[in-house]
């Protein structure tokens, strides 16, 4: 096998996402390694479970820098100190700038939990449900600059049933989100993705 890829995984909060692609490179032949944990908040649970489990963490919060640009360094110095090759985005609840995105060009994942182009944004669930769907889920994509766009690489599809409220129907699909992540990032990581 070639190297394994190195990743950050960028949280905001829990990171039950996280620990499942924690987990599969946990794998001795999965092609990716975590080499860093990257959060836009200091109190994110996330945090403390990636310490936990030895990975090395960072905390960059936005309204720290003066500017986006100075922002954007910080950002690429840390992951450029990690040697980080691919970014998954993990319940991170921050738009990153053009630059960056357009810097990390193919090397940015994201899960969303909906079913793209479906429900972008936030408040995704509660929106399903408004719209009346009977099915929803959830996709790993590529990021490109507008928010919750670009190739899609795995999606799982998830039922809605007439009892669901906005967390029932976020607890089953995150299930599914546990699921198809690792299986996306180690398509991408061996090379398995046209894009
Ligand atoms: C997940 O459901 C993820 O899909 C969603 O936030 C949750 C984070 O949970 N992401 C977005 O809505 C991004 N637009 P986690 O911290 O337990 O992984």
């Amino acid at each position: 096998m070639a190297h394994p890829l190195k990743i950050a995984i960028f949280i905001s909060g829990r990171g039950s996402n996280m620990v499942s692609l924690l987990e599969a490179c946990k794998s001795p032949d999965f092609p990716a390694i975590p080499v860093v944990i990257v959060s836009n908040q200091p109190d994110a649970p996330g945090l403390q479970t990636a310490q936990k489990a030895g990975i090395a963490t960072t905390t960059l919060v936005r309204s720290e820098y003066p500017s986006r640009k100075e922002y954007d360094s910080a950002l690429n110095e840390s992951l450029n100190e990690h040697g980080v090759e691919l970014i998954c985005l993990a319940g991170f609840m921050q738009i990153l700038s053009k630059d960056f995105v357009e810097k990390w060009h193919n090397r940015i994942l994201n899960i969303h939990p909906s079913l793209l182009p479906s429900f972008k944004g936030l408040d995704t669930h509660q929106r399903a449900l408004d719209a009346g769907v009977k099915f929803s889920g959830c996709t790993v994509h590529y990021v490109r600059y507008e928010m919750d766009t670009g190739p899609i690489i795995a999606q799982a599809v998830v039922p809605v049933v007439a009892e669901d409220t906005a967390d029932t129907l976020a607890a089953r699909i995150l299930i599914e989100e546990h699921r198809i992540y690792p299986e996306a990032l180690k398509l991408v990581a061996s090379g398995d993705v046209r894009k």
